[in-house]
This record gives structure tokens, C-alpha cells and sequence, in this order.
């Protein structure tokens, strides 16, 4: 191998910074998650105050972990994946730089104006077209350095992670373009330029993608690079991974109206979304199953590697949540879940289990490489992480099953006469112990989190950034 330095250097900088903010912003949002989980236990915790009630601090929430903690694990992982897999440096840092900063100004202003009570009311889509037209900008940027990263790579093909990478990015910037037409009234008042049920069926065309394309696509990049790298093995099936991708990229932007069924919505469109729904279960379990197969002959590396056990893991809770999915698309399973705890606890599945743990797993993979150490702190924390994420999630999910479907058959339970047997207050009281085990399971983990933060500090404070870059630009002139 040559030890000549090429200017060819990657870019760590921005995956550095990146990594490091979505822990700061998994802990605030996880936080508030633990926060507004206490809210629904204790009411008084909202204070009395506008700025401090449910109502207003859910939507922070919700962007606080799925923009901001998921997307600064996004950024951080497909910036290193590209560039390591394309062993080209980022077409440009300034650019790299801006998507940092303008990422950062969009979720501070949705700290900033979601307790305002400044909204859209479009779920996943709540902030206020000026913060809107920010992010589009620095969406497009994104997709700028990512692709023209890709063009010029020196590799001769496209590793499949930046594939889906590549998708969540066009996907997601079609998305918020379309959902985001709207009328501006003030400066931080708009109305959707859609209407009635139009509106309702474009919303949750972006809202499902937003779960299929930011929430599973990008994270499937994710999957490709970080689990045959820490399992060290090559992914199972490259073939199978070519038609998971045009599967779940064709399937999943069909299935938003299961969002909406029996409302307003064409009924023939209710349908063509549940039967897509159910078909989307293929795709899912196919890339779940290549993520698995790649630990062949690596399996016993899981009794001494907690982050190859973090990986694994979320592909498991990968496969519930898209096994629970489609059951839940079916419509008359959905007249019972709808509404109720059980769809939030599908959420957390997903969001918990596979979202979050497979991007604690990579981030401890990646941490180290681009700071310049062997491996981080400390792996005993490491596994204390493992076992504080998975007994919460478990505690969150399980709590949340009980009670959807506790409210569900009490909501729909009808006497002789056809009068209700419960009212809503007895469905809530019975939802309460429910209510109690979600919070606790929260905090568990989110102190996984803190355990994170002190591991990453302590890897930081003993780091050598200049070395990280200095190896990588050895491999980039090594590999030629
Ligand atoms: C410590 C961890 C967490 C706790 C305690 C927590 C708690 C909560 C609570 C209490 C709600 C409101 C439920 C309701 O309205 O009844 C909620 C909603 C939500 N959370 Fe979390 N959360 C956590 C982590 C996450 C993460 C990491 C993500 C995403 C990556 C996420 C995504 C969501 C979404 C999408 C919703 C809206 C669900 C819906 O509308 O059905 N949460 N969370
Ligand atoms: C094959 C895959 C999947 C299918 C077919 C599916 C289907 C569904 C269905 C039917 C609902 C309930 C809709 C309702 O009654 O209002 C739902 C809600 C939801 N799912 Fe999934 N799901 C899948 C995978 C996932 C994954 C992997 C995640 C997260 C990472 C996720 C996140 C969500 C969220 C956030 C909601 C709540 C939306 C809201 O009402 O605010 N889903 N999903």
C-alpha cells in the first residue's frame, strides 16, 4: 500500500459534526418523548401553560426525532458511506457545510415555533412555510453533494446502500415540495393549496413515504454498509438486494391510503392501498432476511459484539413492525386499531426499534473511524445501551398492544339496547396502568442515550481527527 498523501482526502468533518448532533438531538427528543409520555400519566405536567401543553409539545417531538435525530444520522452515515464506498471526497465541502448549518437553523426554528403554536396542522409536515422553504433548499443542496459525489466516484459501479440513499433523497424532496403548496397569509401563516379530501390524500401520500422513504429507505442504506462491515462479512444476496430495492421503491408509494380508510376517500383508493400495503410485506421481509443472512458463519460474533447486536436487532424489529404494517392496512383490522394506542405503539417499533437502534449501532461503528481510535470508550457501556434500548422498547411496544386493543373492543362494545357499554373516561382509566409502562419504558431508553453521550465524549476527548483523515486519504491511495 502507497503512503503518499492524496488531496483526495475524504470529508469527515461534516460526518463528524452530524454524528455528534444526533446524539444532542436523540437525547432532547427521546426526552421529550419521556416528557410527554409522563404528560398522558400525569396530567399536571402540562403545566397550564400554552407553550408547555401535549398538544403543542407532540409535534416537537415527533420532528425533534424523526428530522432531526433520524436525519443527522442520515446525513452523518450517507456522507461517510458515499465517500468511502465511492472512495471519491465530497464534491464540495462549502456546500457540504451549508447542508450542516441549514439542517441545524430548520430544527431550531421548529424548537422555536412549534410551542408557539405556529403549525400547517399536517402531521410530519408542521412547520411553517418559511422554516419549509428553508429545508427544501437544503434538501436539493443534499442531493447535490450526494450525487455529485456519485459521479465523480472512482469505483466502477453504485454500492446498492447509496442506491437507497440515493432514492430517500429524490423521494423525499418530491414529497415536501408537493405537500408543502400552500398559500402564505402572514409570515408564519399558510393555507395548503389542496382541499377536502385531496388535501387528506396528498397529505398521507406524504406521510406514509415519509415513514417508507426517510424512516425505512435511507435506513436501509444504512443496513447495506454498517451490517456486512461490523459482521465483516459481504451482504448475503447482492441480487436480492437489486430487487428488494425496485421492489419497496415501486410498492411503497402507493400505500398512503391506508392512513384514510373509511373516510371521505374513493373507496376503490382505500382498497388499492391495503392490497399494496399487504403486497409490501415481500420487500420488507426480503431486505430484512438479506440483512440477517449476511451474519452466516458470524452469528456466534453476537455473544461478544453489542453493536453487531444492535444491528441484528433492529432488522428484527424491522420485520415486526412490516409484518404488523400490512396486518394493520387491512380494513377491518384497522376499524379496531384505528385511533388507538396500538398504531402508536406500531409507531414506536419501527421508530424505537429498528430507526433508532440501527443508527446507535452504526454511530458506534462509525464514531471511532472518523475520530481517529480503534473503537470506542467503552464496550461494557456499549452493552448497558444494548439492554437499557431493547427492555424499553419491549416495555413501550408490549404497553401499547394491551392497550389499543383494550380500547379498540371497549370503544366498539355495544349493549341489547345499543347503547355503548363503556364510556370514553372508563376506556382512558384502563389505559392508565398502559400509560405508566410506555413511560417508564421510555426512560429506559433514553438513559441508553445518556450512556451514549458520556461513551461518544469520552471517545472524543481522546481522539486524533487528523489521524482519521490521514488513514483514510492512505486507503484512498492504497486502493489505487
Ligand atoms: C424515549 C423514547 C420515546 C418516547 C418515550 C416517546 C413517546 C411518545 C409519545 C408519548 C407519543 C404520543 C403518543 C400519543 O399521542 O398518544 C409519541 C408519538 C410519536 N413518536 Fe415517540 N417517543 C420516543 C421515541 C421516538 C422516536 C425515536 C421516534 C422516531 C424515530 C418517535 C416517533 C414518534 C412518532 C412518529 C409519533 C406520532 C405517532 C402517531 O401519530 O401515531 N418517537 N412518542
Ligand atoms: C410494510 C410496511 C408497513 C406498513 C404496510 C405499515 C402500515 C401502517 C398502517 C396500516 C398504519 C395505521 C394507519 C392508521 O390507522 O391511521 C401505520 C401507521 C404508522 N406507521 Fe406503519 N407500516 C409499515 C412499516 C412502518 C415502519 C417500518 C415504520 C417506522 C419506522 C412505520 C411508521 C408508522 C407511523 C409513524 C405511523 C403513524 C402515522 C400517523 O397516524 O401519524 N411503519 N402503518
Amino acid at each position: 500500500m502507497s503512503t503518499a498523501i492524496s488531496p483526495t482526502a475524504y470529508n469527515y468533518k461534516v460526518v463528524r459534526q452530524f454524528a455528534i448532533m444526533t446524539v444532542v438531538w436523540g437525547i432532547l427528543g427521546m426526552g421529550l418523548g419521556v416528557f410527554i409520555a409522563s404528560q398522558l400519566v400525569w396530567p399536571q405536567l402540562n403545566l397550564d401553560l400554552p407553550w408547555t401543553s401535549f398538544g403543542r409539545l407532540r409535534p416537537l417531538h415527533t420532528n425533534l426525532v424523526i428530522f432531526a435525530f433520524g436525519g443527522c444520522a442520515l446525513f452523518a452515515t450517507s456522507y461517510y458511506v458515499v465517500q468511502r464506498t465511492c472512495q471519491a471526497r465530497l464534491i464540495s465541502d462549502s456546500l457540504a457545510a451549508f447542508t450542516f448549518w441549514g439542517w441545524q437553523a430548520v430544527i431550531v426554528g421548529a424548537l422555536i415555533t412549534l410551542p408557539l403554536g405556529y403549525t400547517t396542522t399536517k402531521e410530519y409536515a408542521e412547520l411553517e412555510w418559511p422554516i419549509a422553504i428553508l429545508l427544501a433548499i437544503v434538501w436539493v443542496t443534499y442531493g447535490v453533494v450526494f450525487f455529485g459525489t456519485i459521479v465523480k466516484r472512482k469505483t466502477k459501479h453504485i454500492y446498492v446502500g447509496n442506491w437507497f440513499y440515493g432514492a430517500f433523497i429524490v423521494v423525499t424532496a418530491m414529497l415536501h415540495i408537493v405537500n408543502h403548496a400552500s398559500l402564505p397569509v402572514t409570515l408564519f401563516k399558510s393555507y395548503s393549496a389542496y382541499s377536502g379530501a385531496t388535501d387528506a390524500m396528498i397529505q398521507w401520500w406524504y406521510g406514509h413515504n415519509a415513514v417508507g422513504f426517510f424512516l425505512t429507505t435511507g435506513f436501509l442504506g444504512m443496513m447495506y454498509y454498517f451490517v456486512p462491515k461490523q459482521a465483516e462479512r459481504p451482504i448475503y444476496s447482492y441480487r436480492l438486494s437489486i430487487v428488494h430495492f425496485w421492489a419497496l421503491i415501486t410498492l411503497y408509494i402507493w400505500a398512503g391510503p391506508h392512513h384514510l380508510h373509511y373516510t371521505a376517500l374513493p373507496d376503490w383508493a382505500q382498497s388499492l392501498g391495503m392490497a399494496m400495503s399487504i403486497i409490501l410485506l415481500a420487500p420488507s421481509w426480503g431486505g430484512m432476511i438479506n440483512g440477517m443472512m449476511t451474519l452466516s458463519g458470524a452469528w456466534h460474533k453476537l455473544r461478544t459484539d453489542p453493536i453487531l447486536r444492535f444491528l441484528v436487532v433492529s432488522l428484527a424489529f424491522y420485520g415486526m413492525s412490516t409484518f404488523e404494517g400490512p396486518m394493520m392496512a387491512i380494513k377491518t383490522v384497522n376499524s379496531l386499531s384505528h385511533y388507538t394506542d396500538w398504531t402508536v405503539g406500531h409507531v414506536h417499533a419501527g421508530a424505537l426499534g429498528w430507526v433508532a437502534m440501527i443508527s446507535i449501532g452504526a454511530l458506534y461503528h462509525m464514531i471511532p473511524k472518523v475520530y481517529g481510535r480503534e473503537q470506542m470508550h467503552s464496550i461494557g457501556l456499549i452493552n448497558a445501551h444494548f439492554w437499557l434500548a431493547t427492555i424499553g422498547t419491549v416495555l413501550y411496544i408490549s404497553s401499547m398492544w394491551v392497550n389499543g386493543i383494550t380500547q379498540g373492543l371497549m370503544w366498539r362494545a355495544i349493549n341489547d339496547d345499543g347503547t355503548l357499554t363503556y364510556s370514553f373516561v372508563e376506556a382512558l382509566q384502563a389505559s392508565h396502568p398502559g400509560f405508566i409502562v410506555r413511560a417508564l419504558g421510555g426512560a429506559f431508553f433514553a438513559s441508553g442515550m445518556l450512556l451514549m453521550a458520556y461513551n461518544v465524549f469520552r471517545t472524543v476527548r481522546a481522539s486524533k481527527p487528523a489521524e482519521a483523515e490521514a488513514a483514510a486519504q492512505i486507503a484512498v491511495v492504497g486502493a489505487h
